[in-house]
């Protein structure tokens, strides 16, 4: 299967990464508002090691996190797409839908559009029977993406994610899934 595939439909294109959209990216992953429920904002150094991960992950997998561009509107305004988480917890090995957007991008159904370009890829190419998205419990506008695709949480799977220390704000996340037999909106 080929890693280099590109999903397009209604506003937005999603595509493999440009040199070009580390500075935009560096930007987003400085400003507070977007990093609110992440530890801390990442440096420059950090901001390209993580598109380094996101390339290495779509050769290993042959999918990822895929950069956004809205044709007419901007040419990268962030990421969607799919990923394996590398922790284990109680619902790991499983395959992860997620989403950041730089600031003033949000408000205009781009994220929600893109996720259902992702889902669609991953019950229809890669066949999966499963896809999960968590988040930290406040992160409201990430958990209004998860129920605008349909994904249902159960408190009984709400989890502490590994990489926040013991007692920090942000450790509790919620889990929402999304069977492959689900009816979601592809658009
Ligand atoms: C999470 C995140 C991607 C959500 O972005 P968002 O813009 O709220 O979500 P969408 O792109 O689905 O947009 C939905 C909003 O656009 C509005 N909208 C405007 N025009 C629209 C259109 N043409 N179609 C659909 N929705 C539209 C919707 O009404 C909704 O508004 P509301 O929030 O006032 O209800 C964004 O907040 C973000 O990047 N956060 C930081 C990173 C993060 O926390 N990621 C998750 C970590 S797990």
């Amino acid at each position: 299967m080929s890693a280099g595939v590109t999903l397009s439909g209604g506003r937005v294109c999603l595509r493999l990464w440009r040199d070009e959209d580390r500075t935009a990216f560096a930007a987003m992953n400085a400003d507070a508002r977007v990093m609110e429920f992440f530890r801390s904002r990442l440096s420059r150094t950090e901001s390209d090691a993580m598109v380094d991960h996101i390339q290495r992950h779509f050769a290993k997998h042959s999918f990822g996190l895929w950069a956004i561009e809205v044709p007419g509107v901007a040419p990268f305004i962030g990421f969607t797409g799919l990923s394996v988480p590398a922790f284990s917890t109680h619902f790991t090995p499983c395959v992860e839908v997620g989403w950041r957007l730089a600031f003033e991008h949000w408000g205009h159904g781009y994220a929600t559009e893109a996720a259902r370009l992702a889902l669609g890829y991953a019950f229809g190419t890669l066949a999966l029977p499963e896809v999960v998205s968590f988040t930290s419990v406040g992160n409201h506008r990430s958990r209004a993406v998860m129920e605008r695709l349909g994904m249902r949480r159960n408190s009984a799977d709400d989890f502490d994610y590994p990489s926040f220390p013991e007692g920090h704000p942000l450790r509790r996340h919620v889990l929402y899934r999304l069977g492959s037999g689900a009816r979601f909106d592809a658009g």
